[in-house]
C-alpha cells in the first residue's frame, strides 16, 4: 500500500487537509496517511517551520499532499519565537519554498477549469446578451528559477557592477550610485526549460489538449524568453497533434477576458506563470478551487494555491470551501497513475456544484464569518459531504 505524507500546516490547512482524506478514503484509494509536521508550531517551538524529519519522510514517501502555511514579517517571526531559542540565530523562511527548493520541485501544476453553475464563473457581455465561456486551461509555471531566482541585490558588490557594465544597455545607468540601484535577475536554464516544457506537452498529449501556449515576452526580454522559445519549437516537433502558440504575458492579460475558454495547456516562467495562473484563477471561482502540483523528479507535493486564512481558522463549525484542497488531491491521484478515482471525484464534485443547494460562504459571494449560515451557506463538513455523497 502507497503511503502519503499529510502535511496540514496551520490555520485552514488543518481543516481542509483532512476533507480531502474522507474524500480519497471514500473513492476506494487505500494509502497509509503519515503526518508531517511543517509551519508555524514549529518555527515557535524548535526554531525550523520545516523541520529535517519531515524532509527524510518525504524523501522515503515521494508523495505529500500539504495544506497551507502561515508566513509572518521578519520582526514578528523572531518576537513569537520560544524564549529559549531567541538570539541564537534562527531566522524564519517559508517551509513550501523550502520543499520546493530542498527536492527541486521545478514543475508546477495549475489547472484551472470552470464547473458549470458555478456562481462565481467568468460571464461574457455579447451583442444580444451574455454568455459564459467553459473556461479549461492548465497553467504549467516553472517554479524555481527565472525572476524569482532570489539573485538580486541593492547596491550591488563592484564586482557585479563592474561585470553588469560590460553590457553596452548599462551606459543608461552609468550616473547612478550603486547604492541607488537596485537589481533582480531573471535566470533561465535550458535544463529547466526543456523539463517543463516536456512535462507540458506530455500533459497535453495524455489529456487530449490540441494547444499549448508559451506565454512570455521574446521581443523585449530577447535572451530568457527567447531561450524557452527556442526550447519550445524543437521539442513540438515530438508532438505533431499540438500544436504551439505563443503570446505576450501583457497581450495575454487583456484576452484573458476576451477568449479564456481558448486556451489549453499553458507554460510560463515564474514570475509570468504566477500572474497567469492567479488570472485564470479567478476567472473560475478564485482561492476556494484554485489547486496545484509541484512536482520534481523524485518528489512530489500537492497543495490548493490560497493560504491559512488565519481570520478563519477558529471559527467552529468551519465556512471555508475544501474544493481547492480536494482537486489538489486529485492531482495527486492523477501524477500516480489513478486517474480514474480522480475523475470519480471531479465528476462528484461536478453534480455538487451544477445541483447548486450545496454552497460554501465563497460561492454566495458573502462576507467570511459566523452569520453565512444564516444566509444559507453550507459549512466545509457539508460540502465534503455532498461530494462523497455524489461519489
Ligand atoms: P489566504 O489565501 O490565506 O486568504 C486570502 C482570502 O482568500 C481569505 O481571507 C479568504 O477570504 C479567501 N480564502 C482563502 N482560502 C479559501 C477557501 N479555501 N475557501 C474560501 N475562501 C478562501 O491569503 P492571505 O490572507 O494573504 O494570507 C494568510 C496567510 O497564509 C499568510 O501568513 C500567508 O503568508 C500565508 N500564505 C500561505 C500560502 C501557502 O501555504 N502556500 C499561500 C498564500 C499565503
Ligand atoms: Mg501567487
Amino acid at each position: 500500500m502507497r503511503t502519503i505524507v499529510s502535511m496540514p500546516g496551520d490555520g485552514i490547512g488543518k481543516t481542509v487537509l483532512p476533507e480531502a482524506i474522507r474524500v480519497l478514503d471514500a473513492v476506494g484509494f487505500e494509502a497509509n496517511y503519515v503526518h508531517g509536521d511543517i509551519g508555524w508550531d514549529f518555527w515557535i517551538k524548535e526554531g525550523n517551520a520545516l523541520p529535517q524529519r519531515t524532509i527524510d519522510l518525504l524523501a522515503e514517501h515521494k508523495i505529500g499532499l500539504f495544506g497551507a502555511i502561515t508566513s509572518k514579517p521578519k520582526e514578528a517571526a523572531a518576537r513569537e519565537l520560544d524564549p529559549a531559542l531567541r538570539d541564537k540565530g534562527y531566522v524564519y523562511f517559508s517551509p513550501i519554498v523550502g520543499l520546493r527548493q530542498h527536492f527541486n520541485l521545478d514543475i508546477c501544476i495549475r489547472p484551472c477549469m470552470s464547473f458549470k453553475g458555478n456562481p462565481l464563473n467568468f460571464i461574457r457581455r455579447t451583442a444580444s446578451g451574455f454568455e459564459e465561456p467553459l473556461v479549461n486551461a492548465v497553467i504549467f509555471r516553472q517554479n524555481t528559477e527565472g525572476l524569482y531566482a532570489g539573485v538580486e541585490w541593492t547596491n550591488p558588490p563592484k564586482q557585479v557592477r563592474d561585470a553588469l557594465e560590460t553590457h553596452p544597455k548599462m551606459k543608461f545607468f552609468k550616473d547612478t550610485p550603486s547604492e541607488d540601484l537596485a537589481v533582480s535577475t531573471r535566470i533561465v536554464t535550458r535544463k529547466a526549460s526543456r523539463r517543463i516544457l516536456t512535462a507540458a506537452f506530455e500533459y497535453a498529449k495524455k489529456f487530449g489538449y490540441k494547444n499549448l501556449t508559451l506565454c512570455e515576452k521574446p521581443n523585449v526580454l530577447r535572451e530568457t524568453s527567447g531561450m524557452m522559445f527556442k526550447e519550445a519549437r524543437e521539442i513540438a516537433k515530438n508532438y505533431p497533434g499540438i500544436e504551439l502558440w505563443d503570446t505576450n504575458i501583457d497581450a495575454q492579460m487583456m484576452w484573458l477576458t476576451k477568449n479564456p475558454e481558448s486556451y489549453g495547456v499553458i507554460v510560463a516562467e515564474n514570475m509570468f506563470g504566477d500572474i497567469i495562473s492567479d488570472g485564470f484563477a479567478g476567472l473560475v471561482g478564485g482561492l476556494g478551487f484554485a489547486c496545484s502540483a509541484n512536482i520534481g523528479q523524485e518528489v512530489a507535493v500537492f497543495e490548493p494555491t490560497h493560504g491559512s486564512a488565519p481570520k478563519y481558522q477558529e471559527l467552529n463549525p468551519s465556512i471555508v470551501n475544501p474544493i481547492a484542497m480536494i482537486l489538489s488531491a486529485c492531482m495527486m491521484l492523477d501524477h500516480i497513475g489513478e486517474s480514474e478515482k480522480a475523475g470519480k471525484i471531479r465528476g462528484a464534485i461536478s453534480r455538487v456544484i451544477e445541483e447548486g443547494c450545496v454552497k460554501t460562504y465563497d460561492m454566495m459571494k458573502l462576507k467570511g464569518g459566523p452569520e453565512v449560515f444564516k444566509h444559507g451557506a453550507s459549512t466545509t463538513q457539508e460540502m465534503t459531504d455532498a461530494i462523497i455523497a455524489r461519489l
